[in-house]
């Protein structure tokens, strides 16, 4: 470490001013509640997200007691979670990895919280890559190889001697990582490894093409490439995909109008305990990880959770955290590369795959059916009381959007929330009756993409912010277009991943 100086500092502000940055708050700050917290809303809120309920696509007979590969082969089995004909299976890791890098509450209640503004939001609410960077070589020395990368390269382990890559690990196999949610299942643990791989190759490129010397100007050059190459993607490609082009093209010609900050960006709630968390939605009950991983070279099909695991080491779903040679991700089974393997990602509507509904002990220890359940839509649901969320209704009529009727929202009129819905159930929802599953709806697109951007307008060191007529120059797949159709598949194989 010593020999290079303090140009880090300059870089990177200590930890403690990173921690300090940011707090959740409100888009809608004069709307009510959805309901007033009551033992009855609660239990409605359990029952409508619980394992076999409404949302769940087990209990809808079209995943339960199927094997992985089925799962993914037999259509009919896909009519009550349907795929995504405009999507990739890799999109919604995509998304994951976006929200790592932008939100972090850790506190852990889902008791009632009304006040945002006192919960700190332990990330950098921006597309800055704070998860992977850490707070950079100075205030995160062990992300970094300090033998072969001169401190500025990430430090990069292998599953087993002499193959795939993996996350650096402790002796426990916890991850060395800006962020160790990123660890939660192996697909985003492995895009992890490929943006830990992507800085790598981009600071060769400095080096050769640019010919910078020094550590610290080499380092800086190479994370401003990363960063403005990825929110490039998070622009032209993840927003148009998940949002449509149309409200993009409009928040970036016309400007926002409901998400606006005094001083710095915060993360609203309305975006972070629902209209975000539309991905849930996406995540398929299984995945082709790879082509070769299992015994005889034979691909390595897995279900994305099982809640026991069969094998402490080296288990047949793909939680993270593990270690084991198979445990890699081929990526044109993800996004597609053109060569026919690529598969969809689920639809965005309120039917979420089975393993969702029992998540392993692993992302949810000591879970507790009434104070920590470890259903997801279960914890979602809760939040929208210990955050105070408003009505999806009451946000469109805000808006200046058209609602869903009550007919849309029939089948919660069992727990009378048909005319005032939890605003990530109503998301869901608009995306399947507006869009077909295929994107989000009005007011989960204008939410999505407000934030976005504004995030991105409210970093001073995005290229929106400095340079906005720039360019990706990185190489693309298809050597006659331009920088401008520069993707995600382009990212993975400059990282060498793919
Ligand atoms: C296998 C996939 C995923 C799993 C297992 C998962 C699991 C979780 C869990 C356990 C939480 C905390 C819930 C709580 O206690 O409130 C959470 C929060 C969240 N998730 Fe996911 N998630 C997945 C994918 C996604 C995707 C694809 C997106 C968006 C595209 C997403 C967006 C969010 C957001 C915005 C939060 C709140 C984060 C915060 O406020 O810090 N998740 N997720």
């Amino acid at each position: 470490m010593s020999g290079h100086g303090s140009y880090r500092q300059d870089i990177f502000p200590p930890i403690s001013k990173y921690h300090d940055s940011g707090r959740f708050g409100r888009m809608f700050g004069k709307l009510p509640t959805f309901a007033t917290d009551t033992p009855k809303i609660r239990k409605a809120l359990l029952d409508i997200g619980k394992a076999g309920g409404i949302m769940d696509a087990g209990a809808l007979l079209s995943e339960i007691d199927k094997d992985p590969v089925t799962l993914i082969t037999d259509l009919n089995l896909s009519q009550f979670n349907q795929n995504n004909p405009t999507q990739t299976a890799g999109m919604t890791f995509l998304g994951q990895f976006l929200d790592h890098d932008m939100t972090l509450d850790i506190t852990s209640s889902l008791e009632r919280q009304a006040d945002p503004e006192m919960i700190a939001n332990f990330r950098t609410p921006s597309f800055g890559l704070d998860s992977v960077y850490g707070s950079g070589p100075d205030g995160s020395p062990f992300l970094y190889d300090q033998i072969t990368g001169q401190g500025i390269k990430f430090l990069i382990e292998e599953l087993a001697p002499g193959g795939r890559p993996d996350l650096p690990r402790n002796s426990q196999l916890l991850p060395l990582t800006g962020d160790p949610r990123n660890d939660e299942n192996v697909i985003l643990s492995q895009l992890q490894v490929a943006f830990l791989k992507f800085h790598n190759a981009v600071v060769d490129y400095v080096k050769a093409e640019l010919g910078l010397t020094a550590p610290g100007d080499i380092f800086k050059e190479a994370q401003r490439i990363v960063r403005w190459h990825y929110q490039w993607i998070i622009v032209h490609e993840f927003l148009p995909k998940t949002c449509g082009q149309t409200v993009v093209d409009d928040v970036l010609g016309n400007g926002r109008k409901f998400y606006k900050w005094k001083n710095e960006p915060f993360i609203p709630v309305e975006f972070s305990v629902a209209a975000y968390r539309f991905g849930h939605s996406q995540v398929r009950p299984s995945y082709r990880a790879n082509f070769t991983g299992n015994p005889g070279g034979t691909p390595f099909f897995a279900m994305i959770f099982k809640e026991t695991h069969s094998d402490p080491t080296d288990p047949d779903d793909l939680t993270g955290g593990f270690r084991a040679e198979r445990r890699f991700i081929d990526w044109p089974t993800f996004f597609d590369f053109a060569d026919g393997n690529v598969r969809p990602n689920k639809k965005i509507d309120t039917v979420l795959s089975q393993a969702l509904f029992k998540l392993p002990s692993q992302i949810v220890p000591n879970p507790d059916a009434q104070s920590n359940p470890n259903s997801l839509a279960q914890r979602n649901l809760l939040r929208h009381l210990t955050f105070s969320i408003p009505s999806g209704q009451r946000v469109a009529k805000a808006m200046n959007l058209p609602a869903l009727s009550q007919g849309d929202l029939a089948m919660l009129k069992p727990w009378g929330l048909d005319d005032h819905t939890p605003l990530w159930f109503y998301v869901l929802r608009e995306a399947a009756v507006q869009e077909s599953g295929e994107r989000l709806g009005a007011v989960g697109a204008r939410i999505v993409t407000e934030v976005f951007i504004g995030l991105l307008q409210g970093d001073r060191g995005s290229y929106l912010s400095q340079d906005p007529e720039w360019e990706p120059f990185l190489p693309t797949i298809n050597a006659a277009s331009t920088g401008e159709d520069f993707k995600i598949v382009d990212l993975l194989r400059f990282a060498g991943v793919a």
